[in-house]
């Protein structure tokens, strides 16, 4: 195989958003957990907000059964529009149609669910041999004030690296088997960036060779369609990306697989915790929600 040449830019993103969201039932029973609201966009806009703010043009939703309400919020609804117009809300006309407007959006159905690394494996029909980035359909990005947009911040790292990279954050020890875990050695010039040796899908607590997760975004190149051909099952029965990934470090004509230790906050919204804390931060911050929530959280503590 032969290194990624020059300088290729990415301009595809795969948003993987087949799960059942069984941690999130009832809810999600006719609701996929990507359309959860965070105050009042779903979680799904948030993550392609995301990755139109950081320069992606093409982005494809792997969708499975019952994900129909994906399709139809990112599509024109002529019907709503009118009546928005007629109602004298035309300015909602614009907020509805804004994201959808933006990108090109594509689908593809995940028909059997069969984990991550086959869900990825689809695009590769898609995304043909450019690198692409990964966002997790159920998870958002918050990066610290001021810095760029998650996704942002890995396809700059691919640049300057040209192998494949995934986004990472340490995690308390207890929680590693929630998670893929990696280790590496840090680069001599940048200790956030590491070059991975191991990653582990959800490995049990006393075997985790770091407590540093993957965080839910990536960028690869296309090789890793090479390896997802070979991924047996693995941990949960399913054809894990990870194991991919492991296999895809290894293979140093390729360039390997580094990871970037970002200080991103993460929420898991397919937890309930993270997506009520997600909820309540999103909603503090807001103009129009900020000072009615903190005041009823500030009487809610005082009682
Ligand atoms: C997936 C990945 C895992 C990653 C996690 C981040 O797991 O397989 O490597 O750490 O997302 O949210 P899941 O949450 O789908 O079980």
């Amino acid at each position: 195989m032969t290194h990624v040449q020059g300088n290729q830019v990415i301009t595809k993103a795969v948003i993987p958003a087949a799960g059942m969201g069984t941690r999130f039932l009832p809810s999600t029973k006719s609701m996929p957990k990507e359309m959860l609201p965070i105050v009042d966009k779903p979680v799904l806009q948030y993550v392609i907000e995301e990755a139109v703010e950081s320069g992606i043009k093409d982005i494809l939703i792997v969708t499975g059964r019952g994900k129909q309400a994906i399709e139809n919020h990112f599509d024109f609804n002529p019907e709503l529009e009118s009546f928005l117009a007629e109602s004298g809300k035309a300015n909602m006309v614009e907020q509805i149609r804004d994201i959808g407007d933006r990108c090109e959006i594509h689908y593809i159905r995940q028909k059997r669910q069969l984990g991550l690394g086959d869900a990825i494996r689809l695009a590769g029909h898609h995304v043909g041999n450019e690198p692409f980035a990964v966002l997790l359909g159920d998870t958002i990005i918050d990066p610290p004030a001021g810095e760029k947009p998650g996704v942002r911040q890995l396809m700059e790292a691919f640049e300057s690296k040209q192998a494949s990279i995934v986004a990472v954050h340490r995690v308390p020890k207890p929680w590693v088997d929630r998670y893929g875990i990696v280790d590496g050695k840090a680069d001599s010039d940048n200790a956030h960036m590491i070059r991975l040796n191991q990653l582990v899908e959800k490995p049990a607590i006393d075997e985790a060779p770091s407590n540093l997760a993957i965080a839910g975004r990536y960028v690869f190149t296309a090789h890793i369609f090479d390896y997802l051909k070979q991924t047996a099952q693995g941990v949960g029965g399913e054809i894990q990306l990870t194991d991919a990934m492991n296999m895809l470090a290894q293979d140093v004509g390729t360039g390997g697989m580094y990871a970037l230790d970002w200080q991103a906050k993460r929420y898991d919204i397919g937890n309930r915790v993270e997506y009520a804390k997600c909820f309540i931060d999103y909603a503090l911050r807001r103009s129009d929600t900020g000072s009615s929530i903190r005041k009823h959280i500030q009487n809610h503590l005082e009682s």
